[in-house]
């Protein structure tokens, strides 16, 4: 397992742009590629009323996650996952989130394209997917958000 991206947390107005960039609708399914401290996670369940899954190489934010979704009462909606991102099954997705580096995304990519449906959104803080034409792109401050989503196969 290698770390792709240090742990940086986005700030609570970012995680909220992610999210209605995305247009994550209730009952929708979110997974977060490198969760850390699983504020988008827990911000899709208890905002939006999605079921979220967050991926964290790091066992100290993992087990930090855990934490919050027992004491938030998320069990049912919120679930986090210690291990590689590059490994996960994120064939359940409806719209993923990343907040990684380019290069990250560029690892990442041909995992997004193979295992999401078409029309699955992903949203990317800060780094663009390299190849990729994001579908809306929106600055906040001096970062950017971008959408992309998954075309037809
Ligand atoms: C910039 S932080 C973003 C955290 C969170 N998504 C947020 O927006 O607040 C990136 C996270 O990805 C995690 N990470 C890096 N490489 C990973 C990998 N291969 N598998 C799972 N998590 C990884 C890091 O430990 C870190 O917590």
């Amino acid at each position: 397992m290698s770390s792709l991206a240090p742990h940086v947390p986005s700030s609570e107005e970012a995680v909220r742009k992610m999210l209605e960039l995305a247009e994550l609708k209730r009952g929708e399914c979110l997974y977060d590629l490198g969760s850390g401290d699983g504020r988008i996670i827990i911000m899709a369940a208890k905002e939006f009323g999605a079921r979220a899954v967050g991926i964290e190489l790091r066992e100290d934010l993992v087990r930090q996650t855990k934490r919050k979704i027992e004491e938030l009462n998320l069990t049912g909606s919120v679930k986090v996952i210690h291990g590689d991102l590059m490994q996960a099954d994120i064939t359940p997705a409806d719209v993923v989130t990343l907040y990684l580096t380019t290069t990250a995304n560029e690892k990442v990519a041909p995992k997004l394209q193979k295992e999401l449906r078409p029309g699955a959104r992903v949203v990317s803080f800060c780094f663009k997917i390299p190849g990729w034409t994001p579908t809306k792109i929106l600055d906040m401050d001096t970062r950017s958000l971008y959408l992309y989503v998954i075309p037809g196969k």
